[in-house]
């Protein structure tokens, strides 16, 4: 049947979620390989820059911190939309997960008395945030990757994603481009993990590395039958770089930053939410208060050298090599972009699917423990407490799975991706893939972005199908086997376009505002219709919305106000 592997448990995305789940299956002894789409530390994690909340109480004026303080800025972050117990879960994991990293050794910056150092975040009652300068993700990453070389976990490199296999009601396996060599290539496990990330770069202006496309999300989806929850919940971060849009910390507003308009003004407190920063300062661009009418100011200067230059380096180096401009000396041009995707494949606080033995976690998964709005530093939290919980619950799954005829739902479902592919490659059609994708890009940009009404997300819609349908007769002009990123972005537009089909007409059909999710026809957030999750499933080549509700355990909903 071609090449094949056969591991108890695949891990798909080498990330913090991906190697934590990896390494609680391997210390509950089982036979666990990860398969990434780049080297592990090139995974999107590496990205993260200000921090990981923990209710460590650590900070001046932060000593009465507690999780329960936690999951109620949370709660209220995600405008009401988390499910109120997984994100307790979450809360009360952190302590304990941060202590973990440190004693793995990750290099954590430090407070006078040498206890773990916490700066404030947005929408958080205290300083929360625990950091590593301002190269969290980066610092955090390689301390989980040097774990795994220790722990020997195996990971197949530079792998794309291509299919769940399904077995009667369970899952067999996966099915995978080695993107070395252009084999397509089987993977039988008795359980999966999904860790591949976010989807960011179905739009264009977006702080996501290249490798997010929303690969795994749409895999699951498309092939294992399970749907997506909430992904009309976009995430804009309020300060990417104009021109790039790289991410500059909100660590350089918890550090004491200002946002300034053309006319001089602070038009916005600067640590309210990401929703609520990002539509102000889109406002006093749309306003014609911004600069080229594109961009307004972060301005350092007055937090002076020394700070800057122990706190914030990472973003000071990117802003003189990617703007040429040295925070300490001049205001840094800044504009939302896109950031971070609430939503995703729909699991429970275990990291489980309705597909046994397919379980997902980090970015790609909703638990839902971030709702209608993430508060910074919670990314972090989620990646490596899902990643953990998904690594034991899933080995628990396998220890207990009697196991049948996954080699045969392999082999069947092999030829077919092969089939698919080989279609693929040899279509004469005459779209070209770039003018698919870009459209793609901007027609999400334009008409599913930071502010949304119906005639828009009506075109959007609409021009989405289109492209849907032209993407049948794409033209791939690269024939070569080895590292063909003709084909491999090819393949991963198939997925976008679908889960754009899916973030728009969520968006279409929410008629309020809630979160990241803002209707300026329907401005207010409607809790009598709408506070339940959206329920996104693929049947017949399109999506069918659904609802389910949300689990509301400590916090009755009410009026969110910073
Ligand atoms: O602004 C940041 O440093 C990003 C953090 C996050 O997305 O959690």
């Amino acid at each position: 049947m071609g090449i094949s592997y056969k591991h108890q448990i695949i891990v798909v995305g080498a990330g913090l979620a991906g190697l934590r789940a990896a390494l609680e299956a391997k210390a509950a002894g089982l036979d666990v390989a990860v398969i990434s789409r780049v080297q592990p530390v090139r995974s999107h994690s590496i990205a993260a820059q200000g921090g990981i909340n923990a209710a460590l109480g650590n900070a001046e004026g932060g000593r009465d911190d507690n999780w329960e303080k936690h999951t109620f800025d949370t709660v209220k972050g995600s405008d009401y939309l988390a499910d109120q117990d997984a994100v307790e879960i979450m809360t009360k994991e952190a302590p304990g997960i941060v202590y973990e990293m440190e004693h793995w050794g990750c290099p954590f910056s430090r407070t006078a008395e040498g206890l773990i150092a916490q700066r404030p975040f947005g929408g958080a009652e205290f300083p929360r945030t625990c950091y590593a300068s301002d190269i969290t993700g980066h610092a955090l990453l390689h301390t989980m990757y040097e774990r795994s070389v220790k722990e020997e976990i195996k990971v197949y490199e530079e792998y794309l994603l291509l299919s769940i296999v399904k077995n009667a009601d369970s899952c067999a396996g996966v099915i995978a481009l080695n993107i070395k060599n252009g084999e397509i290539e089987a993977f039988e496990a008795d359980a999966v993990i999904m860790a591949t990330g976010g989807c960011g770069r179905i739009y264009n202006k977006s702080t996501n590395a290249l490798i997010n496309t929303g690969s795994g999300m749409a895999a699951v989806y498309l092939t294992a039958g399970v749907p997506l929850k909430d992904l009309e919940f976009v995430q804009f971060h309020p300060t990417s770089l104009y021109g790039t849009n790289i991410l500059i910390t909100e660590g350089a507003r918890g550090e004491g930053g200002y946002l300034y308009n053309c006319k001089g003004e602070r038009f916005v407190k600067e640590l309210a939410p990401r929703d609520i920063v990002a539509r102000s300062i889109q406002t006093e661009i749309n306003e014609g208060r911004g600069y080229d009418n594109a961009y307004v100011l972060l301005d350092l200067r007055h937090l002076g050298k020394k700070k800057i230059i122990e706190r914030l380096p990472g973003i000071r180096d990117i802003c003189i090599h990617f703007a040429g401009i040295d925070p300490i000396d001049a205001p840094i041009p800044i504009q939302p972009g896109q950031h971070y995707s609430m939503g995703g494949i729909d699991t429970d606080a275990k990291g489980a699917t309705s597909r046994p033995g397919l379980y997902a976690a980090g970015e790609c998964a909703c638990v839902s423990v971030h709702g209608g709005n993430r508060l910074g530093g919670n990314s972090l939290l989620d990646t490596i407490v899902f990643g953990k919980l998904s690594g034991r619950f899933a080995s628990e799954y396998v220890k207990t799975k009697k196991k049948s005829g996954q080699g045969q739902a392999l082999s069947l479902h092999l030829q077919e991706i092969k089939s698919k592919i080989h279609r693929l490659e040899n279509s004469t059609g005459k779209e070209k893939p770039t003018d698919v994708r870009n459209q793609l890009k901007e027609t999400l940009t334009e008409n599913a972005g930071i502010f949304r009404e119906k005639s828009k997300l009506q075109k959007g819609l609409a021009k989405v199908k289109e492209l849907k349908e032209r993407y049948k007769n794409i033209h791939i002009q690269n024939k070569n086997k080895k590292f063909n990123l003709d084909l491999v972005r090819n393949l991963e537009l198939e997925g976008k376009l679908e889960l754009a089909e899916v973030i728009v007409a969520g968006a279409l059909n929410r008629e309020e505002s809630r979160g990241s999710h803002f209707r300026t026809d329907f401005p207010e957030r409607n809790d009598e219709k709408w506070l339940k999750h959206t329920i996104a499933s693929f049947v017949n080549g399109t999506v069918k919305i659904g609802y389910k509700p949300v689990t509301i355990t400590q916090f009755k909903p009410q009026a969110r106000t910073y």
